[in-house]
């Protein structure tokens, strides 16, 4: 297996044949971490360095597992805001980090382009862990594990992305991920949640619930991403719960086998009802967390390759 890419900036430059290299090998490491005994070597003797500019769970701890597991060198800056400027702040970082010759970057900002940026600056291979509402590629890329592991494919699909579309990089990777797959892709919230130019992506554009539920084969709840708001979007949560936040009885127009997601953190109440999200049956929210760590072990051992390859060539100086 080889890749062509030298970054992992997002879904966007991503044909369906690179999509599929990422989750087959992805599927290997799901076995491996599995097993009795979770170690491979092949990011050993590899630096890796986590820079998060923005809070994150389980995406720091997924990349420092993942990285772990395949013998890396794994350091965790964690940038606090008050050191976060723009601008010349963050490539001077970049250049400070670079110049201790790091193999593997993984970076979350909260300005979409900033990861980008970024990666212009540096000699290793760049992954970006989120920028803004811009793209969050291993969440796409682990959301897709999970459905192709739950439905046996990946394709042909209705998948009712739900919630605040407007504010969220996961929707915006999914919508790109799911579509170049040959899937259907409902996006469906309140008009103020909704991109006003989304139906450009090819997608159906619901304000029901229930009009958008009917059918699907995957419900993805978002988080309604309160710290990306200036301003009045909701009426209340409450009101919100009630037209939007999915319950047994919204579910129940979806398909009779359809899989609920969530990328986390989840705001029981909000978006989702706690006892519909802990519903082995229906929810596979643990399985997205699983499925996490492997993607980004296969991610990072398809760059490392690239990386190699380029160096092996005498393309990057080290
Ligand atoms: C998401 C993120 O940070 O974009 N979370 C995650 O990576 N698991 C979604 C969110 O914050 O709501």
């Amino acid at each position: 297996m080889t890749f062509r890419f030298r970054h992992l900036l997002g879904i966007e430059p991503l044909k369906a044949d690179d999509i599929r290299t990422i989750l087959d090998l992805a599927d290997q490491y799901v076995d491996l971490s599995r097993g009795a005994s979770k170690h491979s070597d092949v990011l050993a003797g590899l630096t890796q360095i986590n820079m998060f500019f923005e809070a994150s769970t389980r995406t720091q701890a997924s990349f420092e597992i993942a990285g772990k597991r395949l013998g890396a060198d794994v350091m965790n800056m964690s940038m606090q805001a008050s050191s976060l400027k723009k601008g010349e702040t963050l490539i001077d970082t970049a250049l400070t980090l670079n110049a201790m010759h790091p193999d593997l970057l993984v970076v979350r900002h909260p300005q979409s382009g900033a990861v980008d940026l970024l990666a212009q600056k540096v000699n290793c291979a760049v992954l970006n862990a989120g920028d803004g509402r811009h793209e969050h590629p291993t969440q796409a890329l682990l959301d897709a594990l999970t459905i192709r592991r739950a439905k046996g494919r990946l394709h042909r699909l209705t998948v009712a992305i739900c919630g605040d579309i407007a504010h969220s990089r996961v929707a915006r990777s999914n919508i790109l991920l799911l579509g170049r797959m040959e899937n259907r892709v409902r996006l469906i919230g309140p008009a103020t949640l909704i991109p006003a130019r989304a139906a450009e992506f090819g997608v159906e554009v619901y304000e029901d619930m229930r009009e958008g539920l009917a059918g699907a084969d995957v419900v993805m709840m978002l988080r309604l991403q309160k710290e990306r708001m200036d301003g009045g979007f909701i009426p209340s949560e409450r009101e919100y719960y009630h037209r939007f936040g999915l319950d047994a009885e919204k579910l129940a127009h979806a398909k009779e086998d359809a899989i609920v997601m969530h990328p986390g953190p989840m705001n029981r109440g909000v978006e989702i009802d706690g006892t519909l999200a802990d519903d082995i049956n229906r929810s596979v929210i643990q399985e997205q967390v699983e499925m996490g760590v492997a993607v980004r072990m296969a991610a990072m051992d398809l760059l490392a390759r690239s990386l190699r390859a380029e160096r092996a060539a005498g393309g990057i100086h080290v």
